[in-house]
């Protein structure tokens, strides 16, 4: 019986992997926000940092989550897409932004 219902849930997880997706977005969002306190961040030092640039990972996971989720108007991921995507290549250097 409860053997089934594994079988039901990890059908139903596979059928809707975007679920997968946004607990994987919501991982990454709860380390972050359990490693933002400032003890954790002395105690972290440079690892505080890396670990902390999985907010990227996170932010396009949730859009991917969002998109793949969506059944027949993509407007409204595409705009958190292109919101993202803006966002993402002005951290770049592409647009000489961070001139010292
Ligand atoms: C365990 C984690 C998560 C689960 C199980 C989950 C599941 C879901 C489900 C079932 C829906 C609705 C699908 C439908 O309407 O048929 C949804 C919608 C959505 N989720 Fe998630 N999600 C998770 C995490 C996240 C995270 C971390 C984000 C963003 C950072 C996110 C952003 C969204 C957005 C934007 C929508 C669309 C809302 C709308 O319809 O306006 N989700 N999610």
């Amino acid at each position: 019986m409860l053997s089934w219902e594994w079988q039901t849930l990890l059908e139903d997880l596979y059928k809707r992997s975007y679920i997968i997706v946004g607990a994987f977005a919501l991982s990454i969002l709860i380390a972050l926000g359990v490693t933002s306190t400032k003890n954790m961040m002395r105690r972290l030092g440079k690892q505080w940092s890396q670990l902390h640039r999985l907010v990227y990972v996170a932010a396009v996971l949730a859009v991917i989550h969002f998109l793949w989720l969506v059944k027949s108007d993509y407007t409204e991921p595409l705009i958190y897409g292109a919101v993202l995507t803006t966002l993402l290549l002005l951290r770049t250097n592409l647009f000489s932004l961070n001139k010292q």
